[in-house]
């Protein structure tokens, strides 16, 4: 960071990470990469996770690294009580997601999308939240952060698995923040708009109020570390949900069908 900043973490020697492998999951790695942190970074990508690590711990930090597919929820909570059973987690930040809309011509996404997409952005870091939460309320110590969407705050018709999965990760987010804050564990949910990073850049088209990744990183990590319990942001997309809430229902799905949003294959970057 070009900027120093007070330093909450000194107490929070251990952080695990998922979707450390790429774009807000990466950037929060390096932000929080100093000497005296522990970073445990998952991804599923073994080069990219390799590529945060050499840049975290040339930062400082000392650094595990595990490739991990996260519609393996029982394996992920195996590997989440071996990361803290050896060094207790101090901050559990929940980055890693998958975002798919309906291909061209389908009228919503395939089953099978539909399975992946609720494993990996629903119940694995739900089971995985909880289990940590559990842990953190016996120690009376801990953070909890929850990549959530302002995708959640509408019911978009290209996309009503991402912004389904999103709406109950972030519900479920409150409610694990409401049960945790007598025990000082705190949970804090994050809702962004576009943020640059690899999946924002598979979409087609002008994405509005872009926000560079390590602003994004810098501003989740300070609302993580100060115990916050929902950051949205930009602001605008506060407006956007408040809008929605207040249209009937079938004007708003009436605006909501005319969206038209290509998305690149994984690995293509977009327009
Ligand atoms: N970018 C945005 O505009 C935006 C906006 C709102 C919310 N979000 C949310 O922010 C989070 C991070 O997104 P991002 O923009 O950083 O996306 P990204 O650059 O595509 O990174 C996604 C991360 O999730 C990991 N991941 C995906 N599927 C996985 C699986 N099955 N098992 C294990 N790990 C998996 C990826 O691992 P590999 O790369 O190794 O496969 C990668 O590390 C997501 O939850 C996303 O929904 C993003």
């Amino acid at each position: 960071m070009s900027r120093p900043e007070k330093n909450t973490t000194t107490l929070r020697h251990h952080i695990l990470i998922t979707g450390a492998s790429s774009g807000i999951g990466a950037a929060l790695a390096e932000y929080y990469a100093r000497p005296g942190v522990h970073l445990t970074l998952w991804g599923r990508s073994e080069e990219r996770l390799e590529k945060t690590a050499t840049a975290a711990r040339t930062k400082g930090a000392s650094v595990d690294t595990l490739s991990i597919d996260l519609t393996q929820a029982e394996v992920a909570l195996k590997e989440l009580i071996k990361a803290d059973d050896k060094l207790a987690v101090d901050i559990l930040i929940l980055s890693a997601g998958m975002a798919d809309i309906r291909p061209h011509n389908a009228l919503a996404e395939s089953a099978d999308t539909a399975l992946k997409m609720s494993m990996v952005n629903f119940a694995t870091p739900v089971a995985m939240a909880t289990e940590m939460a559990n842990r953190m309320a016996a120690r009376r110590h801990g953070r909890i952060g929850i990549m959530g969407s302002v995708a959640s705050f509408h019911d978009l018709p290209l996309a009503t698995v991402y912004s389904g999965s999103k709406a109950g990760l972030g519900r479920f987010s409150t409610a694990l923040q409401a049960a945790m804050t007598p025990y000082n564990v705190r949970v804090c949910l994050i809702a962004p708009g576009f943020i640059d990073t690899p999946m924002s850049q598979r979409l087609d088209g002008e994405q509005a109020f872009l926000v560079p990744v390590e602003k994004a990183a810098r501003k989740i990590a300070r609302s993580i570390n100060s115990g916050r319990s929902v950051l949205v942001f930009p602001w605008v997309f506060q407006l956007t949900r408040l809008l929605e809430m207040a249209l009937p229902r079938p004007i708003a799905h009436r605006i909501l069908r005319r969206l038209d949003v290509m998305q690149h294959p994984e690995g293509e970057g977009g327009a």
